[in-house]
């Protein structure tokens, strides 16, 4: 079984991140043969600051590394190391109908938002379909939010196959759905570009900031709040603290006199003590940017190796031989 995800270098990491695509993921290393890369390709379409496109492709790589990605039984690359993963998508694009392009939800929702429109913006769903076909991906682990471009994906295969003959796998998406949206601190969907994130690494200074700046109500510390399993910082802990403990936070929340500030501080504390080890291992690898280097050519040697196959075989089912 071969399992494929892939992140997009376009800003610092989050518990929204971690949670709903890292962890779910990084679990799945041992059930598979895992392919995991960077889509800077993909970054590409709405972040135009080469510097900063480098800054956070490394970053991403020691977060991950960091986080326990194992390089033994992973193959870990940037996307742009295989790039006959761009020629897939010309011949895919060519099978794809306009109408799956332009009902997908993120298209809509970044036009919505103001990102200006360009040809890769409204392509995109076909270069992650490359992405996930080259490799003849089984199992595509993402958040909600990528659900459907995992289904388009499948759709372009399916179309493809029709076509030409039998010639790609058909991937399957799977979201966990306990914790398929992180909510952020204001409430709405963690995401970087809402500003409401609290990030997986920084400075203890910031995160708390972060932690500290969970919307609450004004309720005081004595009411009881029959809807304590709403609270944002309940939520949290849930994700980072063993199931008893966030339970008992819960529980006098719920009965009265645990106070907002008390609980966020407890929420932080938990927080800071799961990722101790993996802030120490990514201080490691940052002084060793050498291995960080090493590891991903590596890995796109591998996932070269595989995708030449997959596009040879396309191409000759296409007539391109
Ligand atoms: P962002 O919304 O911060 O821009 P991305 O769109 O880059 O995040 O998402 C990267 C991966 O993390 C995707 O698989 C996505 O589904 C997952 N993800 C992002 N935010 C959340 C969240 N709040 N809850 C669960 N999963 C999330
Ligand atoms: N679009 C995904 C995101 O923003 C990243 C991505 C690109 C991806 N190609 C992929 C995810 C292939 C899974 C499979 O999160």
């Amino acid at each position: 079984m071969r399992i494929l995800s892939g992140i997009q270098p376009s800003g610092t990491l989050h518990l929204g991140n971690y949670f709903g695509m890292m962890q779910p993921s990084l679990q799945l290393q041992e059930q598979g043969e895992a392919y995991y890369f960077i889509a800077n390709y993909h970054s590409m379409t709405s972040l135009f600051d080469p510097a900063l496109r480098r800054k956070h492709t490394l970053d991403v790589a020691l977060d991950f590394l960091a986080c326990g990605l194992d390089p033994r039984k992973t193959v870990f690359f940037r996307q742009s190391d295989v790039p006959e993963v761009t020629e897939l998508t010309w011949l895919l694009g060519t099978v794809t109908p306009m109408g799956l392009l332009e009902r997908c939800h993120s298209y809509k929702d970044k036009v919505a938002k103001g990102i200006s429109s360009n040809f890769g913006l409204f392509a995109y769903p076909v270069l992650m379909a490359a992405d996930i076909l080259i490799y003849d991906s089984n199992i595509v682990p993402v958040g909600r939010d990528q659900k459907q471009h995992v289904e388009v994906a499948r759709d372009i295969a399916i179309k493809f196959n029709d076509q030409y003959g039998r010639t790609f796998v058909l991937p399957e998406p799977q979201i966990h759905e306990q914790v398929a949206a992180v909510p952020g601190t204001d409430g709405q969907k963690m995401s970087k570009s809402y500003g409401n994130t609290i990030d997986i690494f920084g400075d203890e200074k910031t995160i708390r900031k972060q932690v500290m700046s969970i919307v609450m109500d004004s309720r005081t510390p004595q009411e009881p709040k029959p809807d304590a399993e709403k609270n944002l910082a309940i939520q949290l802990l849930k994700l980072l603290a063993p199931a008893d403990v966030a339970q008992g936070y819960e529980d006098r929340l719920r009965a009265g006199g645990l106070g907002y500030a008390e609980l966020k501080k407890a929420l932080f504390q938990r927080y800071w003590e799961s990722f101790a080890a993996a802030r120490a291992k990514r201080a490691e690898l940052a002084a060793n940017l050498d291995y960080v280097e090493q590891v991903l050519t590596e890995g796109a040697a591998r996932a070269r190796a595989k995708a030449r196959e997959v596009l040879k075989r396309a191409k000759s089912a296409g007539g391109l031989d």
